[in-house]
This record gives structure tokens, C-alpha cells and sequence, in this order.
């Protein structure tokens, strides 16, 4: 397995495994109905996040297993506040969850991040995402609503902790 920058070229490998990983995962998490609404939104690969040099894949033998990454704008607002970093679209084929990929890709997030500055890590974690997020060291600010096109609201949570992760 091998972990590099992801780049525009990965755009489609990218959203397949957004589309393999986030319906299974957060079905666990999630009533159906809500998800067949914000699915379409969410699995939507982001040129913004392929060409920022800090998100990263996951390959094993030619097959993209794992994504995510960082940025110093916050999601939708792009507004960024010195020593903050936010993680990103982090996804993991569902074949493949519990083996240690999403931390490896914490850490080249933490280990880059902190390289530029950032002391803090803020994330808005899926349900179903919140213990992933809670083991490397963030914590629960806040349940949110985050609106996914005109009429779905998507309950997350707004979560923040220092980028070496949990002390
Ligand atoms: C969140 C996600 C990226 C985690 O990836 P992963 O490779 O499975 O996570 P790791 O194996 O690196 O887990 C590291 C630690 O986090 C914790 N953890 C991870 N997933 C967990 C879960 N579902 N329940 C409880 N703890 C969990 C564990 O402590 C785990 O260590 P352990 O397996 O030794 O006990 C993955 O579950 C995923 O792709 N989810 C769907 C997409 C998603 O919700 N992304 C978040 C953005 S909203």
C-alpha cells in the first residue's frame, strides 16, 4: 500500500470510491430517505480538493482504497483562521475499513499540516464517522445541519482537536 497527492487524473477513481464507500458506511448511521437525497451531493469528487496538493490516496496494487485530506479554508465558506486546518472527504472502500487506513491518512494530514503551521484540526464528521474522528483526537463541538441542495438537511457533527492527535 502506498499513499500519495491525489490530482486531477484521480477524479474519477476518486468518486467511484466516494460512491462505494459513503452510501455503505453511513447506512448505519443514517434513515435511508435522508440519504437518498444527500448521497448525490456528497459523493461528488471536488476538483477543489484534487488540486490543492494536500489530499491524499491510498493505493494498494493499482487500486485507490482510501482518500482525504486537508484544507486551510473551511468547507463552503473558504474563510480560514491562522493555526486551523480542516480535514476533508476522508472515504475508505468499505472492503477495506478497520485496516489502519483512514489514521495512515490522518497522519500525512497531520504531518503536512503541521509542516504549514496548523495547530488544529476541525472536521464536520457523518455519524457514523464520529469515533474514527473521536480515536485521533477530536472532539464534539456541535451537532449541525448541513444543507445539501435545496430541501435536504444533513445532520453532522462539527468536531476539532490539535493535529498531533489524541496526546
Ligand atoms: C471514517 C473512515 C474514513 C475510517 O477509516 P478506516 O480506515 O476504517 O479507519 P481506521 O482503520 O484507520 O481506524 C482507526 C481507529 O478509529 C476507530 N474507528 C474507525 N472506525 C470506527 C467505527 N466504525 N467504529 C468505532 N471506531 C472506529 C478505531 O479506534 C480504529 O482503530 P482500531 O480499528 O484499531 O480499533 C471510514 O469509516 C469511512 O470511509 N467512512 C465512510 C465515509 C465517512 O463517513 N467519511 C467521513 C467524512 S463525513
Amino acid at each position: 500500500m502506498m499513499i500519495r497527492i491525489a490530482g486531477l487524473d484521480d477524479f474519477s477513481a476518486v468518486e467511484a470510491l466516494l460512491g462505494r464507500s459513503y452510501p455503505a458506511m453511513m447506512a448505519t448511521a443514517y434513515e435511508e430517505r435522508v440519504l437518498a437525497r444527500a448521497l448525490p451531493f456528497m459523493t461528488k469528487a471536488k476538483v477543489e480538493l484534487l488540486t490543492s496538493g494536500t489530499f491524499y490516496i491510498v493505493e494498494d496494487e493499482g487500486h485507490v482504497v482510501g482518500c482525504g485530506g486537508w484544507t486551510s479554508g473551511a468547507p463552503g465558506s473558504g474563510e480560514s483562521v491562522e493555526g486551523l486546518a480542516h480535514l476533508r472527504h476522508f472515504a475508505v472502500d468499505p472492503a477495506r475499513a478497520r485496516h489502519g487506513i483512514g489514521r495512515s491518512i490522518f497522519t500525512q494530514c497531520a504531518r503536512t499540516a503541521s509542516a504549514e503551521g496548523a495547530v488544529r484540526f476541525q472536521a464536520f464528521s457523518g455519524l457514523n464517522a464520529e469515533p474514527f474522528y473521536a480515536r485521533m483526537g477530536l472532539v464534539r463541538l456541535k451537532v449541525v445541519s448541513i444543507p445539501m441542495g435545496s430541501d435536504v438537511a444533513f445532520p453532522s457533527v462539527l468536531m476539532e482537536g490539535p493535529v498531533g492527535g489524541r496526546p
